[in-house]
């Protein structure tokens, strides 16, 4: 039994949980990830899919994490718990709950590495360290700072520090208060980057890049990488959401709230491949040049503008931020799942869980030096703590939540809790039954290679199926519902 019978914190403005959410799904996985996966995955029809996947199933989990967080009150593991016994199912059914919670401190692990990137690239920018640095030079600064354990070791240091930090000090001072200035700011910064992408001489290349739809450019791994992706950048099946989702007040609408901030997300994401990709073909460098992307790229573009110092500090003080606000949202399932149930303080909590966390990312960041040697089927542990959470973890947890959502608990649950007009439910309740379970398995079936979906060539027999599925769904649903639950 939990503890948590007392009344939940809560956000404190009506804008608390949109800018909180928008945090945590703004960060690096718009300015950073997307940008450069977008590069290695061939450009437009990368882009496509990963609008296609934040619509047709980022959404509706979005909007179910929210639901179950704010009806379940607690953490994923204890609010899933407890809206599977207030359905009259098993409590086995939070097993999702704990991997969500499990995927959120996972990916923190090596979002710290990264977000460490950044810390250093703003102290470069501040000591002048990039200055008159070509193209060439900017390849060899990006691998000389992952070569020195100890400089990286001690920046990752610094942002899970903080991050402990913000998340000790509690969801209202702590969380709610740092994003409300953060995420206009970076905005700003990403506007004035894409006014000097337009006059660099990439800008049209960036957008056909971004924008032209080539089907054949996509390989089985990529939709999956889209997919993927589109999952991490809504921060979702990683307790993110759902967590957030459990202090908000049952006056706010939930489909509304999940609009604002999947549009921002992506309207972030879609921004910063307009301002970088210019740079890049405007320089001659390579789209797919990985995960060194924007770090290689951005600080030439500040060399070339008029107070690009002034910029390059700004952009990275944002970046930084951005990174932060989502890594605090990482931890907290983990953080409120033991304060609720271990009877721990937040501080107690937070500083335990920072522990671990500073042994496991020290563990990734030696990926890129000392431990260069040390792979696993070809892949480092940061590697393989990103392949796990997004491609497997993140799928897998959102097609666990639809099908809990759409066929396990009693119907009335969510309808409720969701307060959505009847035709705007019933089109909600279609996408967690049929088209997210649906589409994510197809992706799997197809990266798995058991099948060759050619889903651009062959969407009238995809669409033929979701058909078949739903009528059959529908028509079977008692008996379907027996059997999930049995
Ligand atoms: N959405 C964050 C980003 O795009 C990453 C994230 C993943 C945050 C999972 C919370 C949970 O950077």
């Amino acid at each position: 039994m939990t503890k948590t019978e007392r009344p939940r914190t809560q956000w404190l403005g009506r804008w608390g949980f949109v800018l909180a959410a928008t945090g945590s799904a703004v960060g690096l996985g718009n300015v950073w990830k997307f940008p450069y996966m977008t590069g290695e995955y061939g450009g437009g029809a990368f882009v496509l899919v990963y609008l296609a996947c934040i619509l047709s199933v980022g959404v509706p989990v979005m909007m179910t994490e929210i639901a179950l967080g704010r009806r379940g009150r607690g953490s994923p593991i204890d609010a899933i718990r407890r809206m599977a016994s207030e359905a009259g199912r098993s409590s086995a059914w939070s097993l999702l709950g704990w991997m969500a919670m499990l995927c959120g401190f996972m990916i923190l692990c090596f979002y710290v590495v990264v977000a460490g990137w950044s810390f250093a690239y703003l102290w470069k920018m501040i000591s002048g360290g990039l200055a008159g640095s070509s193209v060439d030079d900017m390849a060899a600064i990006f691998s000389a700072n992952n070569a020195n354990p100890w400089s990286l070791g001690a920046w990752s240091t610094v942002v899970a520090v903080a991050t402990m930090v913000i998340v000790g000090k509690g969801v209202q001072s702590g969380i709610e208060k740092s994003v409300s200035w953060m995420m206009p700011g970076m905005v700003i910064m990403l506007i004035i980057m894409i006014g000097y992408g337009a006059f660099s001489g990439g800008f049209g290349d960036a957008l056909h890049f971004l924008f032209a739809f080539n089907a054949s450019s996509l390989s089985s791994e990529g939709m999956l990488a889209a997919m993927g992706h589109a999952f991490f950048t809504l921060s979702l099946a990683s307790g993110a959401i759902l967590t957030y989702g459990s202090y908000l007040p049952r006056e706010a609408s939930i489909g509304r709230t999940t609009l604002t901030v999947a549009v921002a997300d992506t309207l972030v994401a879609l921004m910063a491949g307009l301002a970088i990709f210019p740079v890049i073909f405007a320089n001659g460098m390579e789209p797919g040049s990985g995960p060194g992307l924007i770090f290689m790229s951005l600080p030439l573009a500040f060399q070339a503008m008029p107070l690009g110092t002034l910029f390059g500090i700004l952009f990275f003080v944002m970046l930084s931020m951005a990174a932060l606000t989502s890594s605090i949202s990482m931890v907290e399932a983990t953080v409120s799942w033991l304060t609720d149930n271990k009877g721990l303080s937040r501080r107690v909590a937070s500083w335990g869980t920072g522990i671990v966390l500073w042994v496991i990312s020290t563990m990734a960041m030696l990926s890129f030096n000392v431990g260069a040697e040390w792979t696993l089927l070809g892949k480092h542990f940061f590697d393989w703590l990103d392949f796990l959470t997004s491609r497997l973890m993140m799928p897998l947890g959102g097609l666990g939540m639809a099908l809990f959502a759409g066929f396990v608990l009693r119907s009335e649950m969510l309808r409720e809790e969701l307060g959505l007009s009847p035709m705007i439910h019933g089109l909600w309740l279609f996408m967690v039954r049929y088209v997210s379970p649906l589409g994510i398995l197809l992706i799997f079936v197809d990266a798995l290679g058991w099948l060759d979906i050619d889903f651009a060539a062959q969407w009238p027999w995809l669409a033929l199926v979701l058909a078949v599925v739903t009528l059959i769904g529908e028509l079977t649903r008692p008996g379907l519902k027996r059997a999930f639950c049995s």
